[in-house]
C-alpha cells in the first residue's frame, strides 16, 4: 500500500513530498537516498531523450540539406546565370555606341510628332514596360500587342512576341519607322536625327570608318548596343551560383513546383524562357481564357505556315513580377492568374491556391535591380526638330 502511494514521489523527485513520512517505504532515512536515485534516473532519461531527439533533428537537417542540394543541381541543369553583358563579336558593346544608343532610346525628337520615344513604352519606372494592355504610339495610335520589357531582352533568341526579328539591332532598325515612333519611312526618321548636330558627331565617333554613318542599320546597332548592356541579375543568379540562402524556403518550394509542374520544359536557360517557339494553347484555346485578337495568330503572321498558327515565342520570365499586364494580349492583370492560365492551357493542370502562390513566390525572385544607366534619363544633344 505504501509503495503504491510512493510511486508519484519517485517521479515527482524535484518537488519535495508534502508528507514524506506518510509515503516513505523506508521510514528511517530511506527518503533522501531514493530522491537521489530518482534524480539520477531522471537525468539519464532526459539525456537519452535529448540524444535521440538530436539524432532526429540531425537526420532531418541532413535530408533537408540533401533536398536543397538536389534542387540546386536540378536548377543548375535547367537554368543558367546571366552573363556580364550580351555583346557578341558581330555586335560589340563599345562605349560610344552604348552612349549614343542610350540617348536615342530616350529621345522623342526621333518620332514623327515629337511625342514618342522607345522610353515612352519601355519606361524606366515600370521595368521597361508601359503598364498598358496595348501600347499607344505617336499620334496615340494603339499598337497591336502588349509591350514586353527590354531589360535582359537581348538574351532572347528572337525579338517580339512572335519572334519577328533576329536580334535587338534588327528590331530597333524596324522600330525607327514603325507605328510606335510613327515615322512613315526610315528616311524621315534619319533626317530628324541629322538635324541635331550633336548626333552627327556622335554617329561619327561610334562608326568611325564610315563616311555617312547616320543610317537605319547603324541606328539599330547603336540602340542595340545599349540594349545589350541591360543585364539585370536577380537573387536567382546568386542561387544558381551556389548560394542556396539567396532564395527563401517558400521560393525554393516554388522553384521545385516550377520544375515538377513542367513550366521549365518551355521556360528554361538564362532567360527562364526566350529560347524557343511554342504553341500558346497546347491543351485549350487560350482565347477562351484570356480573350485577345483572333487575327493575331503569332508566328503564322511571319511564316504563313499553318502549323505556326498561335505559335508564340516563350517569353523570358525575368522581372515578370514587375511587368503586368500579361501575355501578348495584355489582358491578364495578375501574375497568379497568368500562372494558372499557363498550367491550364499549356500543361492541362489545375494548380491549387498554395501551388500557384508558391510559383509566384519563385517568379518574384527573378526581379533584379534596374541598372543606374536605365533609371536616369540621359542629357540629350541640343536642337529642335519641327514635327509634322
Ligand atoms: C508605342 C510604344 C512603343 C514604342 C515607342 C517602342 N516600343 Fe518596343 N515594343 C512595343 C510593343 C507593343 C512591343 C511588342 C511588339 C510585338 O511583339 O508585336 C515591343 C517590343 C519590343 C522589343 C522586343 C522585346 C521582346 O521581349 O521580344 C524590343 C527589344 C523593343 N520593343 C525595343 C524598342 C526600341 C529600341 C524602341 C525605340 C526604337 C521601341 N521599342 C519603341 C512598344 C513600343
Ligand atoms: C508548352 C510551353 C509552355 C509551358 C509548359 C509553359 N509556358 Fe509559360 N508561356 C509559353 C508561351 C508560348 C508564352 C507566351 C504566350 C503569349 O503569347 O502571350 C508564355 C507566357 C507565360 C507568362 C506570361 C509572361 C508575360 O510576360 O506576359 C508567364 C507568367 C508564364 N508563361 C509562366 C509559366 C508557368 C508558371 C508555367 C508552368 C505552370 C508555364 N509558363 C508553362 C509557353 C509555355
Amino acid at each position: 500500500m505504501s509503495e503504491v502511494t510512493c510511486v508519484p514521489y519517485l517521479i515527482r523527485w524535484a518537488a519535495p513530498p508534502r508528507s514524506a513520512a506518510k509515503c516513505a517505504p523506508f521510514p528511517h532515512g530511506g527518503g533522501p537516498a531514493i530522491r537521489q536515485m530518482s534524480l539520477r534516473i531522471a537525468i539519464a532519461a532526459i539525456s537519452l531523450i535529448a540524444a535521440v531527439l538530436s539524432m532526429f533533428v540531425r537526420t532531418a537537417a541532413a535530408s533537408e540539406g540533401e533536398e536543397e542540394a538536389r534542387l540546386l543541381k536540378d536548377a543548375q541543369a535547367t537554368f543558367s546565370p546571366l552573363p556580364h553583358d550580351f555583346a557578341t563579336h558581330e555586335f560589340p558593346v563599345t562605349p560610344e555606341r552604348v552612349e549614343l544608343g542610350r540617348q536615342l532610346f530616350f529621345d522623342p525628337r526621333v518620332s514623327v510628332d515629337g511625342t514618342s520615344s522607345c522610353a515612352r513604352c519601355h519606361q524606366a519606372a515600370l521595368y521597361a514596360t508601359d503598364a498598358l494592355v496595348q501600347s499607344h504610339g505617336a499620334r496615340n495610335k494603339v499598337l497591336l500587342r502588349n509591350a514586353p520589357t527590354v531589360l535582359n531582352t537581348a538574351l532572347q533568341f528572337k525579338q517580339q512576341w512572335a519572334g519577328e526579328f533576329e536580334n535587338v539591332e534588327a528590331q530597333a532598325t524596324h522600330a525607327l519607322n514603325a507605328p510606335g515612333l510613327g515615322n512613315p519611312d526610315a528616311a524621315t526618321a534619319l533626317a530628324r536625327i541629322n538635324a541635331i548636330p550633336g548626333y552627327v558627331e556622335q554617329f561619327r565617333a561610334a562608326f568611325p570608318d564610315q563616311p555617312d554613318p547616320i543610317t537605319a542599320e547603324n541606328y539599330g546597332k547603336a540602340v542595340g548596343a545599349y540594349e545589350r548592356t541591360l543585364v539585370i541579375p536577380s537573387r536567382f543568379d546568386a542561387y544558381l551560383r551556389g548560394n542556396t540562402d539567396a532564395l527563401s524556403q517558400d521560393e525554393q518550394h516554388g522553384l521545385r513546383l516550377f520544375l515538377e509542374t513542367g513550366c521549365a520544359d518551355c521556360h528554361n536557360g538564362a532567360g527562364i524562357g526566350g529560347s524557343e517557339f511554342e504553341k500558346f494553347g497546347v491543351f485549350a484555346d487560350f482565347r477562351k481564357q484570356i480573350g485577345g485578337n483572333p487575327d493575331d495568330q503569332g508566328r503564322f503572321g511571319v511564316t504563313k505556315d499553318p502549323t505556326d498558327k498561335d505559335v508564340f515565342k516563350v517569353p523570358s520570365l525575368r522581372n515578370v513580377a514587375m511587368t503586368a499586364p500579361y501575355f501578348h494580349t495584355g489582358t491578364v492583370a495578375h501574375l497568379e492568374t497568368a500562372v494558372r492560365v499557363m498550367a491550364r492551357v499549356q500543361l492541362d493542370k489545375t494548380l491549387s491556391d498554395d501551388e500557384a502562390k508558391a510559383i509566384v513566390a519563385f517568379l518574384r525572385s527573378l526581379t533584379g535591380t534596374r541598372p543606374a544607366g536605365f533609371e536616369t534619363a540621359p542629357m540629350l544633344p541640343a536642337g529642335f526638330v519641327p514635327y509634322k
